[in-house]
């Protein structure tokens, strides 16, 4: 959306600021899935639309989105080897700063959080792929978000030859399904879960798919669909979550 878009949503012509729809308690949406899936480009997708629509949203990633995090993702990228307790409890401090400063004040004022990653990722990358004990990362998760869990988690599930593939520095062996050449949204340079085998990453893939089953919050989508087409696939689960809390339908049309 330009400035001129979003100012139009927060000013009437008189000046005066429009509020925004918020629900009771917020909304938190979190985007799962493996290394190049395509999580932040639905997850940026989902919060210009909802935007659009005048809801008070934000969107946040994980490990990044604060000074702590920050400083996380650029130490577990330079690490050459790191213990996965020792790295399971840096992701665990960097989310317990996103839940107090930018989560937990956002859901406490009725807006729905986009999150780019979340505590399944600790599952599926420290427990899964790397082995941690998944009983004691679940505490750890816990402790580290106050047993908050999302009321929706988007699983973007996609065989990991094509997702590396896309994410490469390669030229893309697969081709794109939507023909779609837009430069990577998060691109830091060297990235080192994306070094592993591909054994690890077919992991990651197992232990999300086994996780999704557990329980209804989860959306599994086949991410080598359109992009087009995954955005209209998670619009319609949040749609349907937003007017169970009193959003008006109409909100959706324009
Ligand atoms: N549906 C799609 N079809 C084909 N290519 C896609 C699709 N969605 C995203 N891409 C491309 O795949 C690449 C990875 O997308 P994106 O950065 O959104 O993935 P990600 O899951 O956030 O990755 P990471 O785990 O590394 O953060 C980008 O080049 C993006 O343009
Ligand atoms: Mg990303």
């Amino acid at each position: 959306m330009t400035a001129k878009e979003q100012s139009a949503l927060d000013f009437g012509a008189d000046g005066d600021r429009l509020k925004k729809r918020t629900v009771k308690d917020g909304l938190l949406i979190t985007f799962e899935g493996g290394e190049g899936v395509g999580k932040s480009t639905q997850a940026e997708r989902l919060f210009h639309k909802l935007q659009s629509f005048g809801i008070d949203t934000i969107m946040a990633q994980e490990p990044g989105s604060s000074d702590l995090g920050n400083n996380v993702r650029r130490w577990i990228k330079r690490a050459n080897s790191s213990s996965p307790l020792a790295e399971t409890l840096l992701f665990e401090a960097a989310r317990a700063q996103l839940m107090f400063e930018t989560v937990r004040p956002a859901l406490d004022r009725g807006k729905v959080v986009v999150l780019d990653r979340y505590t399944d990722s600790t599952l599926a990358y420290q427990g899964y792929a790397r082995g941690g004990d998944l009983e004691t990362i679940t505490q750890l998760n816990n402790i580290a978000t106050a047993g908050f869990t999302p009321h929706l988690t988007v699983l973007l599930d996609l065989d990991p030859k094509v997702s590396l593939a896309r994410v490469s520095n390669e030229p893309d062996l697969f081709g794109t399904v939507d023909g779609s050449n837009v430069p990577r949204i998060d691109d830091e340079g060297q990235r080192r879960f994306e070094e592993q085998p591909l054994k690890f990453h077919q992991n990651i893939r197992k232990g999300y798919l086994e996780m999704s089953k557990a329980d209804s919050r989860w959306c599994v989508i086949k991410a080598d669909q359109a992009g087009h087409r995954i955005a209209d696939a998670i619009m319609k689960r949040v749609r349907r979550l937003l007017i169970e809390r009193d959003i008006p339908e109409s909100v959706f049309k324009s």
